[in-house]
């Protein structure tokens, strides 16, 4: 995200979940009205942002090695007689926030995911060079209260979140501690977004939630109510949510995915293990079994559901029989894609100090099996559709000229030549190539395309 002639250069780098995602462009809404456009180049940038990740190790260490590259930016911004102000936002800022200002001293503020609405204060103290400048409280209303109900759109598709934190305290997990307890943001407020969102051109949702279908702010309807609101709303053509828990997905949920036509056929509903005895110990409230039946149930009521999860091999005392039994689950579901993890030690998470911790090459054996099963999984789900003309929403144009890029209803890239005018607008296509990552087709008549 560039803006036009700034007064002041903004940059802002995002680390981890769309959430993350979410919350930069919100921060930029905040900060916009104080005269700051944002950059994509952090050298000479007036205020640097890290927006980070806390949730395994590997993110968290490439927020302290980035801010040593920023700290000399900042010496030679000084040199030159200027000024850069360095602020931690996210999850770190939110579970280590004493810590950053101790081992870096190049930070001049922390702010934790609640308190993005109080960046000007911050920064004026920090300016000032007094005061507070650590904002990590937990107060999710005030947060998005406070936040400028004007939003900078820039493409056809947006994140909304609804709903943050998360009470189900898997025993590897930080998000509960770092995002505190689960809080669904009223429903009219979420609606009131997606329809200035519609106004400017949105045509795509993807309402966000550390545990999206746990929502809870309507007048007693769950996401599936919000779900159908929001598929009310004139020109919001396509509307997808994510991340969702097992346990928390109803059926009227899964009914809407038969009967809203906006309520695309792609779910991202993490697993995490195929072992009964690996998932308790995760305290994930779900067995193999119960999860397969779920899908079941999901398919039932949309056929051609696109199923999306996470993995975490590696996990403490998941034996090699353990491991087979993850994928057994993988290969009785068929997952279109999935992201998977080698199991991170989190320090204050329960699963921390289990005993019977797996050794780094096992986990390494492990996530490379785990990847060969699911990349072979997604190239079939991808090639499956070739020769299907699928509804495309082009979104950008593509990186060769006279290309232009979109997804599919199931969440694939989809390359083909057309012009740039049909950015925005959602085209039949007939697939003609699959690989891993994307389809390519060329555009087909209208008549052809199939309802998704
Ligand atoms: N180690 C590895 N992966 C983790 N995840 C969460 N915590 C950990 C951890 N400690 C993964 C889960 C979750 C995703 C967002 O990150 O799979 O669904
Ligand atoms: Fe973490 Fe589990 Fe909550 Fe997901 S459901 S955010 S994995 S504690």
């Amino acid at each position: 995200m560039t803006d036009q002639a700034p007064q002041k250069r903004l940059y802002i780098k995002t680390y981890g979940c769309q959430m993350n995602v979410y919350d930069s462009e919100r921060m930029a809404d905040v900060l916009r009205p104080l005269g700051y456009g944002v950059t994509d180049q952090p050298e000479g940038a007036d205020l640097v942002v890290l927006n980070t990740c806390h949730i395994r190790e590997k993110a968290t260490e490439k927020v302290y090695s980035e801010l040593g590259q920023i700290r000399r930016m900042k010496e030679r911004k000084a040199e030159a007689g200027g000024q850069m102000t360095v602020a931690v936002a996210g999850c770190v800022a939110q579970a280590e926030g004493e810590e950053i200002m101790a081992r870096q001293p190049a930070v001049d503020l922390v702010v934790g995911p609640q308190s993005y609405h109080r960046l000007p204060e911050l920064i004026a103290r920090a300016h000032r060079a007094s005061g507070q400048r650590l904002a990590a409280d937990f107060s999710a209303d005030e947060k998005f209260d406070g936040l400028p109900a004007e939003r900078h759109v820039a493409g056809v598709t947006a994140f909304l979140t609804v709903q943050e934190g998360c009470d189900k305290f898997c025993t590897f997990c930080v998000v509960p501690y770092t995002r505190g307890a689960e809080y669904s943001r009223p429903a009219q407020d979420i609606l009131d977004e997606a329809r200035r969102l519609a106004d400017k051109g949105v045509r795509e949702v993807t309402l966000l939630g550390q545990n999206v279908n746990a929502y809870a702010g309507g007048q007693g309807g769950g996401l599936a109510e919000l779900v159908r609101r929001l598929a009310d709303i004139g020109g919001l053509d396509r509307i997808r949510y994510t991340t969702s828990h097992p346990r928390d997905m109803d059926d009227d949920l899964i009914a809407a995915h038969g009967e809203i036509p906006q309520l695309m056929p792609y779910l991202h509903l993490p697993v995490q293990a195929g072992s009964d005895k690996v998932l308790k110990a995760m305290n994930r409230a779900h067995t193999a079994e119960s999860y397969l039946r779920l899908v079941e149930k999901i398919r039932a009521a949309r056929p051609d559901m696109a199923m999306s999860g996470d993995f975490i091999v590696g996990f403490p005392g998941e034996s090699d029989k353990d491991f087979e039994a993850t994928l057994e689950l993988v290969r009785a579901v068929g997952f279109a894609s999935a992201f998977s993890f080698k199991y991170s030690r989190r320090p204050g998470t329960p699963a921390a100090a289990m005993p019977l911790q797996v050794a780094e090459e096992a986990k390494e054996e492990r996530l490379a099996r785990l990847l060969d099963l699911l990349d072979e999984q997604q190239r079939a789900f991808n090639a499956a559709c070739v020769g299907r003309t699928l509804p495309v929403l082009f979104e950008k144009p593509g990186r060769h000229a006279g290309q232009v890029v979109g997804r599919s209803p199931y969440l694939q890239a989809v390359h083909a030549e057309a012009p740039d005018g049909l950015i925005g607008q959602i085209v039949p296509v007939r697939i003609e190539s699959a690989a891993k990552m994307s389809l390519a087709g060329v555009l087909a008549g209208h008549a052809a395309m199939e309802p998704a």
